[in-house]
This record gives C-alpha cells, structure tokens and sequence, in this order.
C-alpha cells in the first residue's frame, strides 16, 4: 500500500510562551486516539516543554527550521539532533517565511532535510508561488523547482512530507481556489519522488474552509499557522480531516 498518511500539522511560527503549552494539552485530550497524524511546531524554546507536556498522547511536536550541519559554530542555530533530543520528531523546512526572511535557497533546504533525515527526523518541506508569479502564469514551474530542488536523494514517505503554501495566502485569509489547489498538488504528486509521501496544503485554512479542501484529491492534510494556535480552532480542522 502506498496510501499517504492523513497529516494535521500546526506551524506556531513565532507565537507561545509557556502558559500556552495548555492548547497543546486541550488537543490532545480532544484526540486520545486519532486516525489521522497530528502535529504541532512550536519556536524552538517550547518544544522540549511541550513534548514533555504531551507524552503519552496522538500529537507530536516538530521544530521549525534546523541548521544543514551536524554541530559547531553557528551562533543561535539548532541542529536537527538537538530537536530530536529535545523530543520532536519532525521539522518543517524551506518555509516561505525563511525563503524571504533569511534568503534560504531551495539548495539550503535541501541540506537541511538530509540533516534532518539523517537525525532521524521526518522534514515538512515547503513550497509555493508568489502572487506575481501566479500573476505571471509560472506556479507550476516555480513550484516543481522549488519540489526538484529542495527535496534530497534519499527522500520517501518515511522521511518527508511536502507542504504547498502559496505565499499570498499565508495568513491573508485569501486561499486559491479548489481546482488550483488540485491543480498544483496534481502537479507535485506526479513528480515527488515516492509517490507516498504525504502532500499538505497551507495558507488561511481555518475550521470553515477545511472541509472542502481535504475533499480534494492528492490533498493528504493542511499546515496550518494561525488556525493552529488554538485548540478549538485546530481541533475542528483535525475533525474535518
Ligand atoms: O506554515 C503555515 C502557514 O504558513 C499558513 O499560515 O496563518 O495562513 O494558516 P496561515
């Protein structure tokens, strides 16, 4: 069976202190023996504190970047040892938000998901157009290079998941519409390189919206960032999964 598994993965990016850690608990109460996978990525000083908080239960934690080497001197880096030693299991990589905030290039992500493998992790890696790429008619080919490039030799549905997030509808409340988003994800699972890798889409999913979008082939679940903060939020759309 190559059936990819349902994933629901909530990206915290840089929200939390440690009295929201109780949103982590509240989910998993909610889901003591979910059918689907369930992910939270807090910032880094809480994923130690909310694996802990969450052991025993269906939800795992995941980090949201990690370094492409093994250790040494890179002042405020994590190595992807570190998160699994602090109790993830997965690690989000090449989000848009570090492809602009810190020029990571598709050849960077790469790196960082064979460290990320070779910790034993499984790395979310992410890709997606701009507004004036869409505008230009270019998602597929962004998107596929974005896929081509930044998913390492030795990538399979053990190891890796692919996130489509359109940059322009992250956190704008604006999502494509379903026939691009099948579109795109159509695209992608043609070309990944174990056609069991699970395919996630992000960008403003929320609990009204969730339906329709798990509804669409070759969509195996969501990364959700706003929507995730919340427990009743993010448990309506693990429900909808
Ligand atoms: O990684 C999740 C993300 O970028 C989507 O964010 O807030 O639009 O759900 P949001």
């Amino acid at each position: 069976m190559n059936t990819p598994r349902k994933i629901a993965a909530g990206n915290w990016k840089m929200n939390g202190l440690r009295a929201d850690l109780q949103e982590a608990r509240n989910l998993a109460a909610a889901f003591p023996a979910a059918s689907v996978d369930i992910l939270l990525c807090p910032p880094a000083t809480l994923v130690g504190a909310m694996a802990a908080a969450l052991v025993g239960s269906a939800v795992r934690v995941g980090g949201q970047d990690c370094h492409q080497n093994v250790n040494g001197a890179h002042t405020g880096d994590i190595s992807a040892a570190m998160l699994a030693d602090a109790g993830a299991y997965h690690v989000i990589l090449g989000h848009s938000e570090r492809r602009a905030d810190h020029g990571e290039t598709s050849t960077l992500v790469a790196a960082k998901a064979s460290a990320a493998h070779a910790a034993g992790l499984t790395a979310i890696i992410c890709v997606g157009e701009t507004e004036a790429q869409r505008d230009a008619g270019q998602t597929l080919d962004v998107v596929l290079e974005q896929l081509k490039t930044s998913v390492p030799d030795g990538a399979d549905k053990a190891n890796t998941i692919v996130a489509y997030e359109p940059v322009w509808a992250i956190g704008t409340g604006r999502t494509p519409t379903l026939d691009q988003i099948a579109e795109v994800h159509d695209a992608l699972r043609a070309h990944l390189p174990d056609a069991g890798i699970s395919l996630l889409y992000g960008g403003s999913v929320k609990p009204a919206n969730a339906a329709e979008i798990f509804a669409i082939a070759n969509v195996d679940g969501a990364l959700v960032g706003g929507a995730s903060l919340k427990a009743s939020d993010f448990g309506a759309i693990v429900a909808a999964l």
